[in-house]
């Protein structure tokens, strides 16, 4: 239940942003509290998003949508930097936002490091995963024979910098195959600690494989490869915004994410986490004024040239949105609309799935295929029939069906239908 202080505080928000919540804040001085699964809440937090009312949108996991704030916040804030370009006085980068790369962005830095637990001075800010896993598989020096861990199912984002590192310098990529769908936590840990080696450097994982929506053991598997002298990074382009991201309770030495899925803020918005002890001696691939100047280490990976500031208005403001709401209340809302597809598509002999049957590993991804078809003519079907959006992985695949905030019961229940229908 959504205490009514908390509920208000969200309404403060709200206040600026969200007016049609007004009716909830009446609702909510009169019984103190609101269920948090009320569809009139929810409905009212669907309005916040500019989504088309005709189209239904459930494919966060390969770009979000936007709250109406973020886009707000970010064209407001590039109509000040068109407008008011003279008034830039080029003294402190750090006051005035013009262009990002020379900032130390220490407000966002600590707003990220809100969300995942870990200190400001631990966190740069990047463009995407892509760049925070190649800053981190760059920055180490390996030795030829050197291993690295990882999954037969890891995307190509989290995955290129390390085969690189192979190519170029000796080390191996090892990689081990997981199932799919997986099986449960615990067979997932046993294969990949089955595959550790003295010869092991590093270990990287998806946190929550793309392809499937596994979330995988990791702080288990953190645990044992500490023990073992391991290096751990971890690609969290589908947890941020999704399933709740605490990297000091996984214990990992490194977290990558992204914004633009599942916060809903603009694309090209990202970040990386390192430990402090292994970020001090990390290398920047990327390197400006202060690449070798340590007193702010997640400033040396910060300082990347030239950005774009209006973007980084609008993360700011999904950040926010999304802390109004609430971590734990965005991920139940993801899980509840995520288990009430499973459950009604389980109830259809035809279908297949490739996320795991322990509902323990799932949260709003769901892959799954009728029997016979392809991706391609499922995601077709969606469209054609309803205008709904889950997306192809391919001919074996099927779809990776999302579920996030501006979902709701009824959508679920009509693709439900709709596959019931279909599988005949
Ligand atoms: C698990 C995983 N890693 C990496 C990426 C690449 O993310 P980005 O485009 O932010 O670099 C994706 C994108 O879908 C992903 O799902």
């Amino acid at each position: 239940m959504i205490s009514r202080r908390n509920l208000l505080k969200s309404l403060g928000l709200s206040a600026l942003t969200l007016p049609a919540l007004t009716s909830l804040a009446n609702q909510a001085k009169e019984t103190g509290e609101l269920n948090p699964a009320d569809p009139n809440f929810w409905k009212n937090v669907r309005n916040q998003f500019a989504l088309d009312r005709d189209t239904v949108f459930f494919n966060p996991g390969t770009i979000g949508a936007m709250p109406k704030v973020v886009v707000e916040r970010m064209t407001a804030h590039l109509n000040y930097t068109a407008t008011h370009t003279a008034d830039w006085a080029y003294k402190d980068d750090n006051k005035e936002e013009y262009i990002s790369g020379y900032n130390n962005l220490m407000s966002l830095r600590t707003k990220v490091g809100k969300l995942i637990n870990a200190e400001a001075a631990e966190i740069a800010m990047t463009d995407n995963v892509t760049n925070g896993m190649s800053y981190i598989a760059n920055g180490l020096t390996l030795q030829p024979g050197d291993e690295i861990i990882t999954t037969d199912q890891e995307h190509g984002g989290g995955l290129s910098s390390w085969k690189q590192k192979e190519k170029r310098y000796g080390a191996a990529v090892k990689i081990v195959e997981i199932g799919k769908p997986c099986v449960s936590a615990t067979d997932v840990y046993d294969k990949i600690i089955k595959a550790m080696t003295p010869q092991t450097k590093v270990l990287m994982l998806s946190h929550m494989i793309s392809g499937s929506g596994a979330i995988l053991p990791v702080k288990e598997l953190c645990a044992e490869a500490h023990k073992r002298g391991i290096f751990t990074v971890l690609d969290g382009a589908q947890t941020i915004g999704h399933i709740r991201v605490d990297a000091k309770d996984i214990g990992c030495d490194a977290y990558v994410g992204c914004f633009h899925k599942w916060i809903g803020a603009p694309p090209g918005t990202g970040f990386m986490f390192v430990k402090m002890e292994h970020l001090k001696t990390l290398w920047t691939s990327v390197s400006s004024y202060r690449w070798d100047d340590h007193a702010d280490e997640g400033f040396r990976f910060t300082q990347r040239g030239t950005g774009n500031f209006p973007v980084l208005k609008g993360l700011e403001a999904a950040l926010d949105f999304h802390f109004e709401l609430g971590s734990d209340r965005v991920y139940e809302r993801i899980k509840f609309l995520g288990k009430r597809l499973r459950d009604g598509l389980r109830s259809i002999p035809q279908v297949k799935f490739f996320s795991s049957n322990d509902e323990a590993m799932c949260a709003g991804i769901t892959v799954y295929n009728l029997e016979g078809w392809t991706g391609a003519k499922l995601q077709d079907m969606y469209w054609e029939k309803a205008r709904m959006r889950p997306r192809s992985q391919g001919d074996v695949f099927g779809v990776r069906h999302c579920t996030h905030i501006f979902n709701s019961e009824e959508e679920i229940d009509k693709a439900i239908a709709l596959v019931k229908g279909w599988a005949g």
